[in-house]
């Protein structure tokens, strides 16, 4: 397969739009879209759940906005958006409920929240976090600021609101190259993710990238030699890695970009046998409706994804829980951080 110009095509090209999903099916059509993944014999378990969830949705005029990542059964019955981070960012700023819930982790709830600061956004579980956003602090982005004064400072929205107060403006995996381009600056400082940051580095040259030594738990166990044995065991195999993986393994791969644009990528090309480089997840949520392509592993667990189950969605809509609410006094810093990111065009 022709390699494809890795971070330059996926990270300026338009960013898919986060998935509908439409209004919900009778139970069955629900069992028939996770059926490759979810044995009949757990079904019964699971459908109690997904009936209240349904129901409560209605009574607290609620949204579900779920990330690429989450487990099929909450990514294929409950979810009313799917995306990856820039997506969800988006859609949480378009949404007409009282109520979100966001299946994914904390830093995808506090951006919902910053975009929609009347409404109550919840998350399932307060344990899910980021290992790129626990890397860095605000105290730490001040001290950048002042050893690079003038320096701009693109921030991951992998990261917590105090220290996107402290930023210039917000980036994701599937905008960094745009948003870089746009400040037409010698230098721009991108944090807190290592790899993300040589990734972009490597597609825009004429800039020098400064970066934090940062990185995903999840991607950064990837190897170049994963990936050499993969190619020997399936000759022909396309291999997509995410930007958060370092740039051996991204050098190694056919294509990088967002976990939208990885998606986006196997439906539209249809490989007949892919590897994503990236959370389990993401296979077996394009596999439930992609029969005809055959995905090989390795991927790894993010811990923190996984922490939502249809049992404490459906719990946090029963009790309102956990709410999701951000410090006032930087709330309005950190919202102009992610403004200006959703102001930058992508092509
Ligand atoms: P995306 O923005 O590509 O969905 O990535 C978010 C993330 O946390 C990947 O690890
Ligand atoms: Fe954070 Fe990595 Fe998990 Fe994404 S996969 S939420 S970057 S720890």
């Amino acid at each position: 397969m022709l390699k494809v110009s890795i971070m330059e095509d996926a990270m300026t090209a338009t960013v898919a739009p986060a998935a509908r999903i439409p209004g919900a099916l009778p139970l069955p059509d629900l069992y028939a879209r996770v059926s490759r993944h979810v044995p009949a014999i757990e079904w019964p378990a699971l459908a109690p759940d997904i009936e209240a969830i349904l129901r409560l949705k209605r009574e607290r005029n609620a949204v579900i906005l779920a990330h690429n990542y989450q487990a099929p059964e909450i990514f294929h019955t409950v979810a009313d958006i799917v995306g990856d981070s820039l997506a969800l960012a988006r859609e949480a700023v378009t949404v007409d409920a009282d109520v979100i819930v966001l299946a994914g982790v904390h830093f995808m709830a506090e951006t919902a929240k910053l975009l929609n600061p009347s409404k109550t956004v919840l998350i399932p579980d307060m344990g899910a976090g980021c290992s790129l956003a626990d890397s860095i602090t605000a105290e730490d982005v001040r001290g950048l600021r002042k050893k690079y004064p003038g320096v701009p400072i693109v921030t991951y929205v992998n990261t917590s609101a105090a220290v996107k107060a402290e930023s210039d403006l917000c980036c994701t995996s599937g905008n960094a190259v745009a948003v870089v381009r746009s400040l037409n600056a010698p230098r721009v400082l991108m944090i807190p993710d290592e790899f993300l940051a040589q990734n972009v580095q490597a597609e825009v040259p004429d800039v020098e990238i400064l970066t934090w030594a940062g990185h995903c738990e999840v991607h950064e166990r990837f190897t170049p030699a994963d990936i050499r044995d993969v190619r020997e065991s399936y000759p022909g195999v396309t291999v997509i890695a995410h930007p958060e993986c370092p740039p051996d393994v991204v050098a190694e791969s056919d294509f990088s970009g967002s976990t939208a644009m990885m998606m986006d990528f196997v439906v539209q090309k249809r490989p007949s046998q892919v590897v994503l480089v990236t959370e389990c997840s993401m296979a077996d949520n394009i596999a439930a409706q992609n029969p005809d392509i055959e995905f090989i592993k390795p991927c790894n667990m993010c811990p923190h994804m996984k922490r939502m189950s249809l049992s404490n969605i459906r719990r946090s809509l029963e009790t309102l829980t956990h709410e999701v609410t951000v410090d006032p006094a930087l709330a309005d810093r950190a919202r102009a951080a992610v403004e200006r990111m959703l102001a930058v065009r992508t092509r």
